[in-house]
């Protein structure tokens, strides 16, 4: 039997993120503008510090400014709302992403909420939320994001067709799930109180995984020919140093069943920055009253 196309998300999000760069520099010499995203991490969390980094250098490479905040872990609740309040004042900050997670004595839903709806490039403020739910957003969570446009690069039209997101999380499988809608295609969101599961996931011609659980996805639960999105990257310890990094789908059973899948790493995993720099893009065009260019 042959096997599925292997969605090349690094290559995928590495064209993305030339466009975006094409654009700001479009930006800089017809208006004199240059998008500006702000990050602020909170702790020490290695996983994060790895994730903000990137996110730093990519901006740079995009020609954008990168605008970096490492508070200590201790930082309260009120510290960070002050400097959230600073970055919506400056009119060099287009747009401003909080990473998660933060400690647990901040609570998450305040500090969303400080940022600037106009600044807030990961879509989570309930403004954004909201029109997101309306089919109105403007800037439309990255994660999400990514998701459809690796999806429609094997299906141009999602219309009418199946899809099956696995998982309900607020950043990803709500979102994704609304994203799809808005492309027409009949939407399903399961999730860990779901019965027969296997017997829906097999319905569906695109399937996006979001659970966080490594490889829960078996390669029988996927429809033949299916388009599979694995938003899942689980460490698992394989007696290396470092362990493996796995989906959140069986990959080397399903692979042999779908018609397409990405892979983890290398799926998912790298549009999320590059929808990161497109939204900060659009975040600095909505500030100037620009057109925002087709991206
Ligand atoms: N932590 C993991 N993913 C994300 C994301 O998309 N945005 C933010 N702010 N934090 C995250």
């Amino acid at each position: 039997m042959s096997e599925a196309t292997i969605i090349d998300g690094k290559a995928i999000a590495a064209d993305l993120r030339k466009k975006v760069g094409e654009a700001a520099a479009k930006l800089k010499s017809q208006h004199g503008i240059t998008p500006g995203l702000a990050v602020i991490l909170v702790g020490e969390d290695p996983a994060s510090q790895v994730y903000v980094r990137n996110k730093g250098r990519q901006t740079v490479k995009a020609g954008m400014q990168s605008f970096e905040h490492r508070l200590p872990e201790e930082t309260g609740e009120a510290d960070l709302i002050a400097l959230i309040t600073v970055l919506n004042g400056n009119d060099e900050v287009h747009g401003i992403l909080v990473q998660l997670p933060l400690p647990g004595h901040i609570r998450e839903d305040r500090i969303i909420e400080a940022i600037d709806p106009m600044k807030d490039v990961d879509g989570f403020h309930p403004i954004n939320v909201g029109r997101l739910a309306a089919g109105q957003a403007v800037l439309k969570p990255c994660t999400p994001l990514g998701c459809i446009i690796l999806a429609k690069t094997v299906n141009p039209d999602l219309a009418g067709l199946n899809a099956v997101v696995v998982g309900r999380s607020n950043i990803v499988g709500k979102p994704v799930a609304q994203l799809l809608l808005d492309e027409n295609a009949t939407v399903t969101i399961a999730h860990s109180k779901t019965r027969d599961l296997a017997l829906l996931t097999k319905t569906a011609d695109i399937l996006v995984a979001a659970v966080g659980r490594p490889e829960m996805i078996k390669g029988d639960w996927v429809k033949p020919g299916a388009t599979v999105i694995d938003v899942g990257i689980n460490r698992i310890d394989d007696g290396s140093e470092r362990g493996r990094l796995v989906g959140d789908v069986d990959f080397d059973a399903a692979r042999k069943i779908a018609g397409a899948i990405t892979p983890v790493p290398g799926g998912v995993g790298p549009m999320t920055i590059a929808c990161l720099l497109r939204n900060s893009l659009i975040a600095a065009c909505i500030q100037a009253n620009i057109d925002i260019p087709e991206i």
